[in-house]
């Protein structure tokens, strides 16, 4: 039987996401209505490991007055951090470098003599792999899964995901009239690391005439002559959507920077195929970058509910004892995973997936 919960904590972890503060709200609600105490943690576990940077120490007991009407606010009102893993803390070493030092015990003890029972984590891939980690080290906590890159397995989508796409779909849609106007062609590059939902599903939507994403290596002499194809009196422009972590067959990742101990930051492949395809087909062609703009604004309707019920299904794994799990979607329930098992490996776009043969029925050139 595990041990009854008085007191839980909360943070975010990892890039934001619209629906983040619906999760908290969520779980605070779900956790003050069964008695419960909530505490948010600044900035992942910044708010434990650097105390002094916050106003309120780091650590705040978060109460339904706090998270009332926030479930509709984009970004999250713990903030978050996608440096701060407290197994591996960046602190200044005495000779002037930076060290990164195991911080988990300082964690642990926290939250104990805090008298904190169990711990939600929210995030994607990396801060799962922390919550795990701490979860291995004793911590009693349950994950919620949240990026806006779709690519966590176990769960059919995470919540930020629905929000990033439409707003890249209505950006598609922008750029066709802008397009048509010139008759040029129009690269956009979206995130979504080493997957590439976004760009599918947006580039599905937003009736695009090719899509490169990270599964599909493209030939971009096989996308010019596609769209060379499609170019005329009746469509006379092109609108190509690129996944960030899209690369030529044989060929790399475009990084804007690779630091030591950071994931790499991607980007720059939009302008690199702009740039490639008005070589081959000789229309003009211009690339934009949506980059954070997609993490950024308020969740919709189908984030908002997807981040509520994660929040309740957290606080119900708790209380049933679950422990060492994540919430994932299995429509129509929602299901507690291993954690283990949901950070095994990123879900990348299966490329004989329902999406990918629709996308080909709709003649979109994937580039192979
Ligand atoms: O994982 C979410 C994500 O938005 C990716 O799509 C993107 O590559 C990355 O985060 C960007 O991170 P940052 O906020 O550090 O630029």
């Amino acid at each position: 039987m595990a041990r009854s919960i008085e007191k839980i904590s909360i943070c975010t972890g990892g890039g934001d996401a619209p629906g983040l503060n619906a999760v908290i709200q969520s779980v605070v609600y779900a956790a003050t209505h069964r008695g419960w105490k909530v505490y948010g943690l600044r900035e992942g576990y910044d708010g434990i490991l650097f105390p002094e940077r916050y106003p309120d120490g780091g650590m705040a007991e978060l109460d339904r007055a706090k998270v009332e009407g926030i479930a509709h606010l984009g970004g999250t009102i713990l903030g978050t951090t996608n440096r701060g893993n407290p197994f591996k803390a960046l602190e200044r070493a005495p000779d002037g470098g930076i060290a990164e030092l195991d911080r988990s015990d300082t964690v642990l003890e926290t939250l104990r003599r805090q008298k904190i029972d169990a711990h939600i984590a929210v995030g994607g891939e990396g801060s799962l792999i922390i919550a795990l980690q701490l979860y291995r080290k004793g911590l009693r906590v349950v994950g919620v899964p949240k990026t806006i890159d779709n690519d966590l397995q176990s769960t059919t989508m995470t919540f930020g995901f629905s929000s990033a796409v439409s707003f890249a779909t209505d950006c598609i849609d922008r750029l066709h009239m802008t397009a048509k106007a010139h008759r040029r062609i129009m690269v956009v590059e979206v995130m979504g690391r080493y997957a590439g939902w976004i760009a599918l599903y947006s580039g599905i939507a937003g009736e695009a005439d090719a899509i490169l994403i990270p599964e599909i290596p493209y030939d971009i002499r096989k996308v010019g002559d596609h769209l060379k194809r499609k170019v005329s009196l009746i469509q006379p422009y092109a609108i190509v959507v690129v996944g960030e972590g899209a690369k030529p067959v044989g060929g790399e990742i475009t990084a804007k920077s690779r630091e030591a101990g950071r994931t790499e930051r991607l980007g720059g492949i939009g302008e690199i195929v702009a740039r490639e395809l008005q070589v081959l087909t000789g229309i003009e062609s211009r690339s934009v970058v949506l980059g954070h703009l997609l993490r950024g604004g308020s969740p919709n309707a189908t984030d908002r509910i997807l981040g509520l019920s994660f929040g309740a299904a957290a606080v119900h794994a708790l209380e049933k004892g679950h422990n060492g799990v994540m919430v994932a979607l299995n429509p129509p329930r929602i299901d507690f995973v291993p954690l283990e098992e949901a950070v095994r490996q990123f879900k990348l776009v299966p490329v004989d997936g329902e999406a990918i043969l629709t996308a080909r029925a709709l003649d979109i050139c994937f580039g192979d």
